[in-house]
């Protein structure tokens, strides 16, 4: 029998809109986890008036009953995670339902140094991470050097491993911050199993996307852990037995912040107009994010690699206006058809199928039914590239604009 665990990832460059759908769905859970990635994530939520913009805490904790859960597969900077945690204090929010892993892994100065190193030495090949550590962080944990949360609740072990690290400087600091968390950090594999064994509906809340999957996606440009759905199980310490469904969630245009192929990216002023129309501005480094149209092969390709069983596609109401819309639906290199294998060969080329756009605002409309015709036959041809439901459509930031 199938679990009853719900994963939800991106299946684009990130940035999807992970966390305002997953803000919906937690609604339906007991326990929102993160399996993957650290603060180079930046999910953000919109209830009222209310924004926020997130980083490790899982996207549910909006939701008064949910635990939050920060699992194994993430890295966490201290210092960044007891600032977030002392925000949402202060808008009110009880973070005593925010649990951490012992085996996430820390994120040190340190490591943050050697990100931003690493990139000038790349050169013109940097892949303009977020320059948050999360690399260094992973290599560490790959090279049995890491410090894990557990460490931090045993000073001779703490003290040993950084003065290992060479890194004896961070100690004073690392202590101050871990008394602090010292109250969220649990034995992660006992919470999850303890969860599964009660009956308890863990969503799953995947970081990035797909294209920025360490082994899946557009390597070297890439973030440096798995992002799909299959990491949940080691990000979490589940089997893929206890997963009972899996949602990729897509824009419905593209987006890429940093370097690295985007074959549907528009370099002209329609680029610049989904841009300042989507606020498509990094919610960690502020910088600009590329934008292109609908990349289906790109998509397709995710919806395989995850097993997605539905997605939700948001920001249709950034579309509004257009006279007409692209999506990529083939990437052809030398005059001959290509796969996503082909991505980054400098003479790639796409094919682009036009749609009629809508100049109604879409952003007041609830049922999928009621979309203009033009932006329904635009859903309907997507679900139709996916060969997936398209079940939720997001038409605005604030939680309730969404369209069943
Ligand atoms: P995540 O990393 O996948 O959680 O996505 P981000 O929060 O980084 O980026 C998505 C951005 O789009 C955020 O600023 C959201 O508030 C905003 N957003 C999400 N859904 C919609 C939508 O349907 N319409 C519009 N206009 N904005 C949206
Ligand atoms: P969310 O969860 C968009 C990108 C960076 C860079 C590459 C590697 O909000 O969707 P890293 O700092 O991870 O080593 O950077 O990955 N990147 C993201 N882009 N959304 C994200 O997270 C991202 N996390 C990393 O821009 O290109
Ligand atoms: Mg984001």
């Amino acid at each position: 029998m199938r679990g009853t665990v719900t994963v939800v990832v991106g299946i684009q460059w990130g940035d999807e809109g992970k966390g305002r759908v997953v803000d919906v769905m937690a609604a339906h859970a007991d326990i929102v986890a993160r399996f993957g990635g650290g603060d180079n994530a930046g999910h953000t939520l919109v209830v009222g008036d209310r924004k926020l913009a997130l980083r490790i805490v899982p996207s549910g904790v909006l939701v008064a009953e949910t635990e939050l859960f920060v699992g194994s597969g993430t890295v966490v900077s201290l210092a960044g995670l007891v600032k977030e945690l002392e925000a949402l204090a202060g808008l009110g929010i009880d973070i005593r339902r925010i649990k951490i892993s012992d085996r996430a892994h820390v994120v040190f100065p340190y490591h943050v140094e050697a990100d931003r190193k690493a990139e000038a030495a790349r050169g013109s090949a940097a892949i303009g991470t977020t320059g948050r550590g999360i690399g260094p962080a992973y290599v560490d944990k790959a090279a049995r050097a890491g410090i894990v949360f557990a460490d931090l609740l045993e000073r001779p072990r703490l003290v040993e491993k950084l003065r290992a690290r060479g890194a004896e400087g961070c100690l004073t600091e690392a202590e101050e911050l871990a008394e602090r968390l010292a109250p969220h950090i649990v034995d992660g594999v006992a919470f999850v199993q303890d969860a599964l064994t009660a009956g308890k509906r863990i969503l799953a809340e995947g970081a990035q996307g797909t294209m920025l999957d360490v082994g899946f996606g557009t390597y070297p440009f890439v973030t440096s852990s798995h992002t799909i759905a299959g990491a949940a199980t080691i990000g979490l310490g589940i089997g893929p037995t206890a997963i009972g469904r899996v949602v990729g969630i897509a824009k419905a245009y593209c987006s890429r912040v940093g370097a690295g192929p985007f074959p549907s990216e528009l370099l002209d002023e329609t680029g610049e107009r989904l841009r300042t129309a989507g606020g498509e501005f990094g919610t960690v480094t502020g910088r600009p994010r590329r934008c292109g149209w609908f990349d289906a092969v790109a998509a397709r390709y995710a919806v395989a690699l995850n097993g997605l069983d539905a997605v939700a596609l948001t920001k249709l109401d950034v579309l509004s206006g257009l006279e007409r819309i692209g999506i990529v639906t083939g990437y052809r290199v030398g005059g001959r058809a290509a796969g996503v294998a082909a991505l980054g060969e400098a003479s790639l080329s796409t094919e682009i199928e036009w749609h009629k756009g809508w100049s109604d605002d879409v952003r007041g409309v609830r049922r999928i039914t009621d979309l203009p015709s033009a932006a329904r036959r635009y859903v309907a041809r997507l679900e139709e590239l996916l060969g997936v439901p398209i079940e939720h459509v997001s038409v605005g930031p604030e939680r309730s604009q969404l369209a069943v």
